[in-house]
C-alpha cells in the first residue's frame, strides 16, 4: 500500500515513520510512504502558498494553485492516481469502519492543511474525501495524517505478528465493544491481584470473563456503542 503525504511540513514525518511497526512495514515493502512539500509547487519569488481571505477575517487561506498542481503532479507518480483525502475538522469523522474502508485502497494521497484552511476550489476541483480525526481543531492536518496512516497500516495483511490481534482490539468489526482488561506478570503488584480466572487455564471461563469485562467497560465508558 502506498501513501503520499502532501504537506508544508514534511520534516514532521521522519521521526514518526521510523517508529517500530511502520518501519517494519516499510522495510518489508508492505507500505511505502512518500512525502511531498506543497511549497515546491509555489511559483513567484517568495514561494507563497497562502493569501488573505476574501471578505476579510483572521488568518491565511491556502491558495488553490500550488495545492491543486501538487496533487495532480503527485497523482502522476504512481500506477494509479489514488484516493485523495483532505484532513480537516469539517470532514467525516474517522472511526474503525472508515479505517477498514481506507485500508482497501492501493494508494492514498493525504492532503494536510494549515492556517485557516484551503480555498474552497481545492475541494470543488479535486473532490477529495474530507476526513476529521475528531471534534477538536489541530494546528494542521499533519498529526491527523499520521493518525490515518497508523490506524490503516495495522490492517495491512502480514504486518501484525498475531493475525488475531487487530481483530480483537477495541472497535474492530468482530465486536463493537471496548477491549477487556489485560494483565501480565507479576501476579500481585502493590497489593493488586490478577483475577484468579486468568490463571486457571480454563479457556471457556477466561473467554466468559473477558466478554463480561468488555461489556462492563463499554457500559461504563461508552454506552453509546451499545445503542448502535
Ligand atoms: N486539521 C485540523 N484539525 C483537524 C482534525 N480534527 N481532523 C483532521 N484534520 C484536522
Amino acid at each position: 500500500m502506498r501513501f503520499d503525504v502532501l504537506t508544508l511540513f514534511p520534516e514532521m514525518f521522519p521521526g514518526y515513520l521510523g517508529q517500530s511497526l511502520l518501519n517494519l512495514a516499510i522495510e518489508r515493502e508492505l507500505v511505502d510512504v512518500q512525502l511531498h512539500n506543497i511549497r515546491d509547487w509555489a511559483t513567484g519569488k517568495h514561494k507563497n502558498v497562502d493569501d488573505k481571505p476574501y471578505g476579510g477575517g483572521p488568518g491565511m487561506v491556502l491558495s488553490p494553485e500550488p495545492v491543486v498542481q501538487c496533487v495532480e503532479a503527485v497523482q502522476q507518480l504512481g500506477e494509479s492516481p489514488g484516493k485523495v483525502i483532505l484532513l480537516t475538522p469539517a470532514g467525516r469523522k474517522l472511526d474503525q469502519p472508515l479505517v477498514e474502508e481506507l485500508s482497501e485502497a492501493e494508494r492514498l494521497l493525504l492532503l494536510c492543511g494549515r492556517y485557516e484552511g484551503f480555498d474552497q476550489r481545492v475541494v470543488d476541483l479535486l473532490e477529495p474525501d474530507e476526513i476529521s480525526i475528531g471534534d477538536f481543531v489541530l494546528n494542521g492536518g499533519e498529526v491527523a495524517a499520521m493518525v490515518v496512516i497508523d490506524a490503516v497500516i495495522r490492517l495491512v495483511p502480514g504486518l501484525l505478528g498475531d493475525e488475531q490481534s487487530n481483530k480483537q482490539d477495541s472497535f474492530s468489526t468482530e465486536g463493537r465493544l471496548l477491549e477487556y482488561a489485560q494483565y501480565t506478570r507479576p501476579r500481585e503488584y502493590r497489593g493488586l491481584q490478577v483475577p484468579e480466572v486468568l490463571l486457571s487455564g480454563n479457556h471457556p471461563e477466561i473467554a466468559r470473563w473477558r466478554e463480561q469485562s468488555s461489556m462492563e467497560r463499554t457500559r461504563e465508558r461508552r454506552s453509546d456503542l451499545l445503542n448502535e
